[in-house]
């Protein structure tokens, strides 16, 4: 058996991760309009963790009805939403993995069809489905991209009262059974718009210099970790670049994580894009390999607190080489695990920390053992 940093254990306070892989926030539209976690997300997020998952994260939760992108979003702005979490929380804690919850606005970019009707504006036919467009409410009064809803400009009494929303959706996925929370502060959803330049053109308490861009985000974070429990870990994920001229830089987000570290923040969870593009994902078109992990291994080293690399890690071999620099703590993984929910399983196999399959489900394990000796018996005939 060999020893590897992916499959060792990591602990944040009062919480032990078996592994290094977490499962990363996704989206799936499968909500009913009430934001009602169902029978979907059960077996979705179930499937990962028996997967093998270090740490399992929900979609982003909605927080308040008006910041959901599409009508297909799970919600926590209300009570109701607890019990269906709860029978999450239960699966993946019996399947030995870390519940983790994202905490969620989509700001100017709420009201939208789902991702595979190409994130439209809500329009007149959505409404004859039953699905009616409301006015999003945003930083300012900018549309995102062309083809959305001109959103209201929030006004300052509306925007203080937004750390209150994001802790009373803490407050609900503590009681769900939630172990880990994350403030999703990227992708150029509500809290992202305000602390870039690039959208956020505001005066007044929320807008000017980088402080007043950064209020929103330290306010969110203090009004999170005050309702939190002192032995949860709390998470904060980044656009760490706009990557557009004259946006958001690695060296701010070195200077928010710093804040942020200060304030109880845990970890960073370092992606990055989304200002102006309908998803993180669109914006960086095809980029390499790792391509967010130089963000993870900078605020890492410069800001002194904890990192989560993620975007197109896809190699068991690849993760393995992030931890070994130190330039990240955890490994988040999107598509892949779509594709293989076992991919924590399978790459611990193919690293050689479980040559035997020991930590496969029993039913499983044994059955590949089977498989493996036949394929290397059938190896030896080809003499491949
Ligand atoms: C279907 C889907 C839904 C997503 N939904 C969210 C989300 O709710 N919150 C979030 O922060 N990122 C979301 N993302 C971004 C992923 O968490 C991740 O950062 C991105 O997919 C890059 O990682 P990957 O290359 O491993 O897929 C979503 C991505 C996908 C593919």
């Amino acid at each position: 058996m060999r020893e590897t940093r992916l499959f060792s254990p990591f602990r944040l306070r009062d919480v032990t991760f078996r592994n290094r892989i977490a499962i990363s926030p996704m989206q799936v539209y499968m909500a009913g309009q009430d934001g009602l976690a169902n029978d979907w997300h059960l077996q979705h997020l179930g499937k990962f963790a028996a997967g093998g998952a270090g740490l399992v994260f929900t979609e982003g939760l909605i927080i308040h009805p008006l910041g959901r992108s599409s009508y297909g979003d799970c919600g926590i702005w209300s009570d109701d939403h607890i019990a269906p979490l709860r029978r999450i929380t239960d699966l993946l804690h019996a399947e030995g993995a870390v519940a983790g919850a994202q905490l969620h606005h989509a700001g100017a970019k709420a009201a939208r069809r789902r991702a595979w009707d190409d994130f439209r504006a809500l329009d007149d036919e959505d409404a004859a489905r039953g699905e009616p467009p409301w006015q999003p409410m945003g930083v300012s009064a900018a549309r995102v991209v062309a083809k959305y809803h001109a959103p209201r400009a929030m006004s300052d009494a509306e925007v203080a009262a937004v750390p209150g929303l994001f802790a009373d959706g803490a407050r609900r996925v503590d009681a769900a059974g939630f172990d880990v929370a994350e403030i999703h502060a990227a992708h150029g959803y509500l809290i992202h718009s305000f602390l870039s330049p690039i959208s956020n053109d505001r005066t007044g308490p929320y807008g000017g210099d980088m402080a007043g861009r950064m209020r929103l985000a330290l306010e969110v974070a203090e009004a999170v970790r005050a309702v939190w429990p002192e032995g949860k870990p709390l998470f904060f994920r980044l656009s760490c670049i706009d990557g557009l001229e004259g946006g958001w830089s690695i060296e701010d987000s070195i200077r928010l994580a710093t804040e942020l570290r200060l304030r109880g923040v845990d970890l960073i969870d370092c992606s990055s894009g989304g200002i102006r593009s309908t998803s993180s994902i669109a914006a960086a078109g095809s980029p390499p390999l790792g391509y967010q992990v130089p963000h993870a291994a900078r605020i890492r080293r410069e800001a002194g607190i904890a990192t989560m690399a993620v975007g197109l890690i896809i190699q068991p071999e690849q993760a393995e080489i992030i931890l070994q620099q130190d330039d990240a703590d955890l490994i988040a993984i999107g598509r892949v695990v779509l594709e293989n929910p076992n991919w924590p399983l399978t790459a611990a196999y193919r690293l050689g920390s479980d040559p035997d399959r020991k930590t496969w489900p029993k039913p499983y394990g044994w059955a590949l053992r089977g498989l493996d000796a036949a394929r290397s018996d059938n190896a030896e005939e080809t003499g491949a």
